[in-house]
């Protein structure tokens, strides 16, 4: 696991991210009104918006900080906290939790020992629930890497959750 999926960076890696952002910022020509499409590169490259990110795109762009963490803040999208390498989703809308969603989430709390919206110690699972998937037939769903699963047992989770690396 590398450190900076921690939160923590070591110099070597910021000078490499330096240049990771600089191409990124290039991309949208350093334009201002690129920010939330930058925003979203940023976050596919790092899997979260650490702080210096956004330092770094307010000192270059000569934007104030407080209007970057405006527009990450005002959309649940962007994270400024790590997160897992794999994402959890559990839906708790109404189809699924008249089918036992609850039940579901309480499966996947006790084996990763998280709540939603933790992320385990090894910063492999982040857990999160939403209103509804879309698909409330299946329900109670959870999506695990973009896969829909329905209904799935303890036995069940366990194994998916050890087959990803
Ligand atoms: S309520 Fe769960 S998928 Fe719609």
């Amino acid at each position: 696991m590398k450190l900076r999926e921690k939160g923590l960076f070591m110099l070597e890696d910021m000078t490499e991210d330096f240049e990771e952002i600089d191409k990124i910022l290039k991309k949208h020509d350093y334009s201002s009104n690129s920010l939330i499409q930058m925003l979203i590169d940023f976050q596919s490259k790092f899997n979260w918006l650490p702080k210096f990110v956004l330092y770094n795109i307010s000192s270059k762009l000569n934007i104030p900080l407080t209007n970057i963490y405006s527009v990450a803040t005002f959309y649940k999208f962007f994270n400024l906290e790590p997160r897992g390498k794999y994402s959890i989703v559990v839906c708790a809308g109404t189809a699924c939790h008249v089918r036992g969603s609850e039940n579901l989430l309480q499966r996947i709390v006790n084996i990763l020992d998280i709540n939603p919206g933790d992320t385990t110690d090894d910063f492999k699972f982040t857990l999160d629930t939403v209103n509804c998937l879309g698909c409330c037939a299946l329900g109670p769903v959870m999506v695990l890497n973009e896969r829909y699963y329905s209904n799935p047992s303890t036995k069940q989770l366990e194994k998916l959750f050890s087959e990803v690396k």
